[in-house]
């Protein structure tokens, strides 16, 4: 059983990407709980996304769920063992060839083909050759992110990061008692049982008005409702403060939970003056938290990147 808290030397990193991916913070959500699994315990996660939480993890038994049906499905595929590292590797070394000689219109070939056909090999290929590396959809559900104007994306060196990185959620998913389902955050929550522990990272509230990620202050609060009635133990990711603002729902609706912070700094320019730091929250059931060791470094940290924790009372005081 995969017993948190947990040290990682290695952060394992899944093959698609998504806006708030938490690789970066895979050590300090490790380190910041406590859960010990039982014998049908399952780790829960209502907000997938590119999965990298919980295909470090590795638990015995899971549900993961989100309302993206694209990402469902390519990791169902791969799960059933329909969609394996050398099927990637041949699709993508043929379809990296076209796009090198078809460029950006060869990129909006397969993305209206995506849009008919949501073939989960083309969703991997248009989320490593689209721009920044996003995942957005229209209000008709349809992919609509621009080419990343590199049609030499798919390099030998560049097929073979992406191929290891499906040969090693694979390895993570072998044996292991894996349910992926299409599913809002509420049915999802429901069918928490007391061994389980549930880790949810909603979208950002107002930030994204994309098909799967729009999240509104009503949504928020529902879900800490919903959350703080769980029969199980539990922990959030949120952002919680930037140079701009802080994030009020933080303090209105999680306050009696743990909360551990880890602040992010971001270089602007050259000079050490110009650093904007963002704090993500970690907010935890009490009961599930690990003693609080105060300031810290995250393990495999760019200097600069720091973990410090507080209860939620004390953070929520000075705002
Ligand atoms: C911030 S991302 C999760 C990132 C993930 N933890 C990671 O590290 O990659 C939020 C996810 O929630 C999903 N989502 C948005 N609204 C949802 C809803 N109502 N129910 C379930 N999932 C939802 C989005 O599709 C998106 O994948």
């Amino acid at each position: 059983m995969n017993k948190l808290p947990r040290r990682i030397d290695h952060i394992g990193v899944p093959p698609i990407k998504c806006q708030g991916i938490k690789t970066k913070l895979v050590p300090f959500i490790f380190e910041s709980l406590k859960w010990e699994p039982q014998r049908e315990s399952r780790w829960i996660e209502p907000f997938l996304g590119s999965g990298v939480v919980a295909f470090n993890v590795a638990p015995e038994n899971a549900l993961l769920c989100d309302t993206n049906k694209h990402i469902i499905r390519f990791y169902n595929h791969i799960y059933k063992g329909d969609l394996d590292s050398i099927v990637v590797r041949d699709f993508l070394e043929v379809e990296g060839k076209k796009l090198a000689s078809g460029g950006a219109d060869y990129y909006y070939e397969v993305r209206e083909r995506f849009n008919v056909e949501a073939s989960p090999l083309d969703f991997l290929f248009l989320n490593r050759a689209c721009f920044n590396g996003v995942m957005r959809f229209n209000r008709h559900g349809h992919f609509n992110v621009p080419f990343g104007h590199k049609p030499l994306r798919f390099s030998k060196a560049y097929i073979t990061k992406i191929v290891n990185q499906v040969a090693w959620v694979t390895r993570q998913m072998r044996n292991k008692h894996w349910e992926f389902s299409v599913a809002d955050w509420s049915d999802t929550l429901s069918m928490a049982k007391p061994d389980d522990f549930v880790y949810m990272d909603p979208p950002y509230i107002g930030r994204h008005t994309d098909y799967y990620n729009g999240w509104t202050q009503e949504e928020a609060k529902a879900l800490s409702i919903k959350a703080l009635a769980l029969p199980c133990g539990f922990a959030a990711s949120m952002w919680l403060e930037n140079r701009h603002r802080k994030n009020e729902h933080v303090e209105e609706s999680w306050s009696e939970t743990d909360l551990r912070i880890c602040s992010h700094f971001y270089h602007v320019g050259s000079s050490e003056s110009l650093r904007n730091a963002m704090d993500e929250a970690l907010l935890i059931r009490k009961g599930y938290a690990t003693p609080d060791t105060g300031k810290r470094e995250t393990k495999g940290s760019k200097a600069g990147e720091v973990v410090r924790s507080q209860t939620a009372e004390q953070i929520m005081l000075p705002f």
